[in-house]
């Protein structure tokens, strides 16, 4: 079957497909393929996959012991995995109960089948559930090296926003001194203080904030890690003028919190603003709300202007990189 794959040289095969295993991409329905000197590696989001490998799309082998989804179904259902948490989004309960089935009978480890039943919503950004398959709707998370025990009625995280956690957390240096004003589980705070930072996460959610340190512990990180449950505009006083770099992670409203970000800021300052705008002008409404906060007091330098994904017809989910210097 024609599958993107990573080719690499045949030495390097088992250490690339050992990272890609940790970042969630490698395609485990299908066999890796070895061709004179090079492997093919086959993976499920070619464009997740750094730009230091090169993706072939070929022809290879669906593994012969598995059986698919779409085997049973005869058609291609699309889900997402979250540990051993599978999650749909159908409106037809037909439909949903039969790519439940299927999920359940086919060779994909699976406990737990959820079909979304509303929009993310609330301060806490959670979403209502219909759950098809299992008992447990708790489950452990693997991205990019870190585990992350989760339970997904009670907290948000979204695994589709892997890469993009991948690309900040890669700026981290040792030492560095962070805080996540919307933490959740930690999946920004643990890889950051695995990075040597020294970090601080705030969640109003109490069992974001409980996840978090469990979280901080599994990876072997809870040296590194504070965890602070509340609004992060009334818990954070210990932390003014602290923070080397800065995490917003709450678009819609990230812009009502710039004023607490400016007063979390040390000297020099990275942050990370996350927003969702028209795709007529994603990033000129973020970055004249920062300014307004942080100008004159600090230098405003906005270093990236990135994409990370489609929200909605014509909205971008986006972030800006922005150095406030004073
Ligand atoms: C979009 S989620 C991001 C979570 C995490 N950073 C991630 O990437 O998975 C936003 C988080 O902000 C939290 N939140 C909302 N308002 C808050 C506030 N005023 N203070 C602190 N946290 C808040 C929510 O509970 C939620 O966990």
């Amino acid at each position: 079957m024609e599958t993107p794959c990573v080719r690499v040289p045949r030495e390097d095969g088992e250490q690339t497909r050992a990272d890609l295993d940790d970042r969630g991409l490698l395609a485990h329905d299908y066999e890796i393929v070895v061709e004179d000197d090079h492997i093919y590696i086959p993976v499920t989001d070619p464009n997740a996959v750094p730009e230091s490998l090169s993706v072939h799309t070929r022809d290879v082998p669906v593994r012969e012991t598995q059986t698919l989804p779409e085997d049973i179904l005869g058609f291609d259902p699309s889900y997402e995995r979250l540990g051993d948490v599978v999650i749909i989004d159908e409106d037809d309960p037909e439909r949903a109960r039969a790519i439940a089935d299927a999920l359940v009978e086919s060779a994909i480890p699976v406990e737990t089948v959820l079909n979304r039943a509303s929009k993310v919503k609330g301060t806490e950004r959670l979403r209502e559930w219909e759950v098809l398959h299992g008992d447990s709707t708790e489950t452990v998370h693997r991205e990019y090296g870190c585990s992350f025990a989760l339970d997904v009625t009670e907290v948000y995280f979204s695994p589709r926003l892997a890469t993009e956690r991948h690309r900040v957390v890669e700026q981290v240096t040792h030492g560095e001194r962070v805080l996540d004003m919307f933490a959740g589980v930690g999946p920004f705070v643990v890889p950051m203080a695995a990075a040597g930072a020294t970090t601080v996460g705030v969640d109003i959610n109490d069992r974001a904030i409980d996840y978090l340190r469990e979280n901080a512990r599994r990876n072997g990180v809870a040296d590194r890690v504070t965890a602070i449950a509340g609004d992060v505009r009334e818990v954070t006083d210990d932390y003014a003028d602290w923070a080397d770099r800065l995490v917003m992670n709450l678009p819609h409203s990230a812009d009502a919190f710039l004023d607490t970000a400016v007063s979390l800021a040390g000297d020099t300052c990275r942050l990370h603003y996350y927003d969702i705008q028209h795709e007529d002008d994603p990033y000129g409404p973020g970055e004249a709300a920062i300014r307004a906060a942080a100008e004159p007091t600090y230098d405003v330098t906005v270093e990236t202007r990135h994409s990370v994904r489609s929200y909605a017809p014509h909205e971008l989910n986006v972030c800006l990189d922005v150095v406030l210097s004073r």
